[in-house]
């Protein structure tokens, strides 16, 4: 019997990968300033990473001015950010490519520097994240998180359709497919987790009504886009931005079961050991792996992401733990991440300093392996 490997062929709602090195989400904060829009920097970088058949998650997007919370950070809410956006996609495609759009809301994660008219950044409940980490501020400079304004009951309609029309406007970029961000301690899992939901309504309490914007956020993006062409992720053990759910099984058992029969693209769940991933280096030993938790409730296409090399990654394919895994920090590094892994060359290294904010060093300086093969 052949086991499947990173270079198998895989469907993913309509799009046919040809393989399954995918590109995980990732935030570079070099987008065009004030507009937010992406530039011709930003097309070359996902361009670099494009491959025939592969799929490409592009970085988190705020729905919503008010969602925003760093500085440089692609939207997806403007007519500017859509024609920006449009430039990336048609260069993705041109190469033969996939790429979804994570669509994003800060929520907490905000600080009032950011939003519009200066207000508190909003939240499930009026809790502020509480680390040793602080928020970042539109000079650029870092200030203690502050206390989130709780939004009324009747304000959540309003998330919904930030993210419906957030779901349209991808689409008129010309994606092909949207993933919501339910992870790393952000609006949506600041709803999901008893830590920074202590809400009493229906989108709050027991595990049913903390699911539920999640739900209907992904059930929106559906209305626009229909079900395989809408993936989710969700970091079920994760701890980014004091996020982090005492029993976890039982809360995001429910999530997965509840998206179950949609007939998503994906579910993308992130391998808990890489939490914060973003901000140091971490790789906890003996933590709960999450593809293998989640695998045997989920029922469609499951993509791993989370400290994985591609040696472990295809394990994780050949034991069926995984159907793909999303690469971070190494497709930084690597615009030719695919052709490395699948020929065995060696990795350039990733530099931190340049991961968040700047021009092209760090971005699309990384040299490939043989600049004159052909793709
Ligand atoms: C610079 C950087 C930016 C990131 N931005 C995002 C993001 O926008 N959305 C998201 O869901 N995860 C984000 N992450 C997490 C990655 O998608 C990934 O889960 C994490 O890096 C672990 O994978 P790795 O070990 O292959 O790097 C980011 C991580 C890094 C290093």
């Amino acid at each position: 019997m052949n086991f499947p490997s990173l270079f198998s062929p895989l469907d993913a709602g309509p799009c046919h990968l040809k393989h399954r090195v995918v590109m995980a989400p990732l935030t570079r904060m070099r987008a065009a300033r004030p507009s937010l829009a992406p530039r011709p920097l930003n097309a070359q970088y996902y361009t670099q990473r494009a491959t025939p058949g592969g799929l490409l998650i592009a970085e988190a997007s705020p729905v919503v001015a008010s969602g925003f919370g760093n500085p440089g950070v692609p939207g997806i809410w403007s007519e500017a950010q859509v024609a920006g956006w449009r430039a990336v996609v048609d260069a993705v495609h041109a190469r033969g490519g996939f790429i979804f759009l994570q669509l994003w809301h800060v929520g907490r994660v905000s600080h009032s520097s950011f939003q519009p008219g200066g207000a508190l950044p909003v939240a499930p409940s009026a809790v502020a994240i509480s680390t040793d980490f602080k928020a970042m501020t539109s000079d650029g400079k870092v200030a203690a998180y502050e206390t989130p304004r709780a939004l009324e009951t009747a304000e959540i309609a309003g998330i919904i359709e930030n993210f419906r029309t957030a779901a349209r406007n991808a689409m008129d970029a010309g994606f092909d497919g949207v993933e919501i961000h339910g992870a790393n301690g952000y609006l949506l899992e600041q709803f999901l987790q008893s830590r920074s939901n202590r809400r009493t309504d229906r989108y709050g309490g027991g595990i049913e009504n903390r699911a539920r914007l999640l739900l209907e956020v992904t059930q929106a993006a559906i209305d626009v886009w229909g079900a395989n062409r809408v993936g989710v992720r969700l970091s079920p053990y994760g701890i980014a931005n004091d996020s982090g759910e005492a029993d976890p099984m039982p809360l995001y058992t429910h999530v997965v079961e509840r998206l179950n029969p949609l007939g998503l693209a994906y579910l993308h769940v992130i391998e808990p050991r890489s939490s914060g991933a973003g901000r140091a280096e971490v790789n906890w030993q003996n933590v709960p792996s999450a593809m293998m938790l989640f695998r045997p409730i989920w029922k469609g296409v499951l993509i791993a992401a989370g400290g994985f090399t591609g040696e472990a990654a295809n394990e994780a394919i050949a034991a069926g733990h995984a159907d793909a895994v999303a690469f971070g920090r190494i497709f930084i590094a690597n615009p030719d991440l695919p052709r490395r892994l699948q020929r065995g060359w060696p990795l350039n290294p990733y530099n931190r300093a340049t991961f968040y904010g700047g021009e092209e060093a760090g971005y699309t300086d990384y040299p490939f392996y043989d600049e004159m093969a052909p793709a």
